[in-house]
């Protein structure tokens, strides 16, 4: 398995790294056997997979009920597991908590947390406990209702400026890495020059030290409609869709099963009940 140390030197040696998401064990299985660096277990997990329309009400016993599973389907990738909505912003005690609920039940590398600001005393806290945190900044979903929809971020010179010391801020405290969401390309590559950190991307360009997708919408799946920084590299809806109309109308015209998915007994036995 990769470690922060694999992940420092990735980013020195100018060797991209690949994150994905994953939310279960057959998800987690494929995302391993494609041999990326590590697993996200986004709390994207409410939109694609429990089918909120937001991150807002995923729990932290969902957070762990689910990187369980990705952990029996991964067993040697690096997890990395959201902290979701308002289990780091109460406390620092309560942050620690959560966090080392999340750690010592679910089988976690790391934890993700939103944001800048008061958070930055989160990250360091966790951190001083043994606990590694990435960071998340630019467009943090958690707060769409502040930034007021799912827009790129740090296009003015303020909020640009802002970003660049925010990205600074989170290092300090201690962040193995950085998420960069919806920021323009060239404002990610200041970033990521000036951090010793990983930064990985998403809507960020193709100057980060890495990338992070959406299983669902590398694969579309489940999802109809994807963002314009996802490249969406099959549909197995429709392979999933044909599968599951063949299998109803198999059964509808007595098609399904056929004899070689079924069980007989022999002609004695069968004429024994008969009497
Ligand atoms: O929850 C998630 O999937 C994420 C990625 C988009 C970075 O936070
Ligand atoms: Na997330």
């Amino acid at each position: 398995m990769l470690t922060r140390t694999d992940f420092m030197r990735m980013k020195k040696e100018k060797e991209p790294i690949v994150m994905m998401t994953a939310y279960d064990y057959p998800s987690a299985k494929l995302v391993e056997k494609a041999n990326v660096d590590l697993i996200l277990v986004g709390d994207s997990l409410g939109m694609v997979v429990l089918g909120y329309d937001s991150t807002i009400p995923v729990t932290v016993e969902d957070m762990i009920h689910h990187t369980k599973a990705v952990k029996r389907g991964a067993k040697h990738t690096f997890i990395v597991t959201d902290m979701p909505f308002m289990s780091y912003h109460i406390s620092v005690e309560d942050a620690l908590k959560n966090a080392g609920k999340i750690m010592q039940e679910s089988g976690a590398d790391a934890v993700k947390v939103e944001g800048a600001g008061n958070i930055i005393n989160v990250i360091r806290s966790l951190t001083e406990a043994g606990i590694p945190v990435v960071a998340h900044l630019g467009l943090t979903p958690q707060a769409v209702g502040v930034l007021g929809g799912y827009k790129v971020q740090g296009k003015d010179s303020e909020s640009a400026k802002k970003l660049v010391k925010d990205a600074k801020l989170v290092e300090e405290a201690g962040a193995i890495a950085v998420v960069l969401e919806c920021v323009p390309h060239q404002l990610a590559k200041i970033i990521t020059e000036s951090l010793n950190i990983p930064t990985i991307g998403i809507g960020a360009g193709n100057d980060t030290d890495g990338q992070v997708l959406v299983f669902h919408d590398v694969i579309g799946y489940g999802v109809e409609r994807t963002p314009k920084f996802v490249k969406q590299y099959a549909n197995v809806n429709v392979n999933i869709g044909e599968a599951l109309k063949g299998y109803v109308n198999d059964v509808r015209s007595r098609k399904f099963p056929a004899k070689e998915h079924t069980f007989s007994i022999k002609d004695e036995v069968l004429s024994s009940l008969y009497g």
